[in-house]
């Protein structure tokens, strides 16, 4: 039996600070209605100052797992897809790492944006599959809110902080031989890097850097290349729409993701949907949905997932599980 990436517990993490659409209209000249109206967001966690990637992706991390019954001793890697480290270096898996007493191994951060966590999936399966690691941890964390123009309301309003993780285990010999990550499909296109990215960074005394966005494009690519992406994915698995059990998308806007459903005539019921709470957390968003409907039940052992997002770069992909 080829070995597999057996995706055995996730978890999450939002900052305590639950910040209303009608709070950020109190302080920027936007409105609840237009927010919810253009992007279905409802409200956002924004991290305080002790609510780091690090401090955020451990929690999440050992919720992930608690729930796969692991411990420790039982990870060899940690992956953690990232805009927002805490520091240049050490990169925040490691930091996570030394939170979470795992003494042996590695770690690294990923830089894909929105799409971190896919590309960390990916990344982390073929580790597992070339026997280079048993127990990996992937995390997506961020605090965008701290990379954010809070004077542009065209984007201050989409984004929220948080951190979501899955634990992956080799698993030769237990469960069915389609159990777990069956396939991913990464793509990125660097010449459309100026429609999305970040004017600066911790290489520019001068310039931090803030979010840039020109949500249009990003709109228009978004539909286009993730209904693309999943389209791959089925394909390249001999599977129809029917056969998935749930999509969970990346949680950037509901119009993109009912859009991406309606294309691929997926049911809203088979959609897994955060955004109106969590407002888009960016390589958290789509393993925070995953915890989330893990835990509440919607998504049981045996069903098949498929995961998707985009984001600066442009970066994109899919990963199609089962659970
Ligand atoms: N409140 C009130 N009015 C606003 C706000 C706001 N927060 N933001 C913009 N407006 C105004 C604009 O100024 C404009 O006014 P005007 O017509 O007088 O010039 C009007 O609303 C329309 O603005 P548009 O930008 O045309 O609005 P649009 O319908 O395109 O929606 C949005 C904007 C929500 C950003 C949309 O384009 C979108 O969701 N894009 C995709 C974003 C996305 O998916 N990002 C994911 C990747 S994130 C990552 O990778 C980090």
């Amino acid at each position: 039996m080829p070995i597999r990436s057996i995706l055995s517990g996730a978890g999450g993490y939002l900052p305590e600070r639950l910040v209303s659409n009608d709070e950020l209209a109190a302080q920027i000249d936007t409105s609840d209605t237009w927010i919810r109206e253009r992007t279905g967001i409802r409200q956002r966690y924004l991290a305080a100052p002790h609510e780091t990637a690090c401090f955020m992706g451990t929690r999440a991390a050992r919720e992930a797992l608690a729930n796969a019954g692991a411990g420790p001793d039982d990870v060899d890697a940690i992956i953690v897809g990232t805009s927002t480290p805490d520091q240049a270096f050490p990169a925040t898996a490691v930091r996570i790492q030394a939170e979470l007493g795992v003494t042996r191994g590695f770690g690294f951060d990923l830089s894909a944006a929105c799409s971190g966590f896919i590309y960390g999936l990916s990344v982390a399966d073929s580790m597992i599959r070339t026997g280079n690691a048993h127990g990996v941890l992937v995390i997506g964390s961020e605090v965008y809110s701290r990379i954010l123009d809070w004077k542009d309301r065209a984007t201050c309003v989409l984004f929220g902080d948080g951190a979501g993780a899955v634990f992956l285990q080799a698993g030769e010999g237990y469960g069915s031989a389609d159990r777990g990550v069956l396939s991913t499909h990464l793509h990125a296109q660097g010449t459309l890097g100026d429609i999305l990215y970040v004017n600066g960074s911790v290489g520019r005394r001068d310039l931090p850097g803030t979010l840039v966005m020109n949500g249009k494009e990003v709109f228009r690519h978004a539909v286009i290349r993730l209904a693309g992406a999943v389209e791959e994915a089925l394909s390249a698995n001999g599977l129809t729409t029917a056969d998935i059990d749930w999509l969970v998308p990346h949680q950037a806007n509901l119009r993109i993701i009912e859009a991406m459903g309606r294309r691929l005539g997926l049911p809203a019921e088979r959609v897994v949907i955060t955004v109106d709470r969590h407002a888009n957390t960016s390589a958290a968003s789509v393993p925070l949905a995953l915890a989330e409907a893990l835990a509440d039940g919607r998504i049981k052992s045996g069903d098949l997932v498929l995961m998707e997002a985009l984001g600066g770069g442009l970066t994109w992909g899919s990963a199609l599980v089962r659970i």
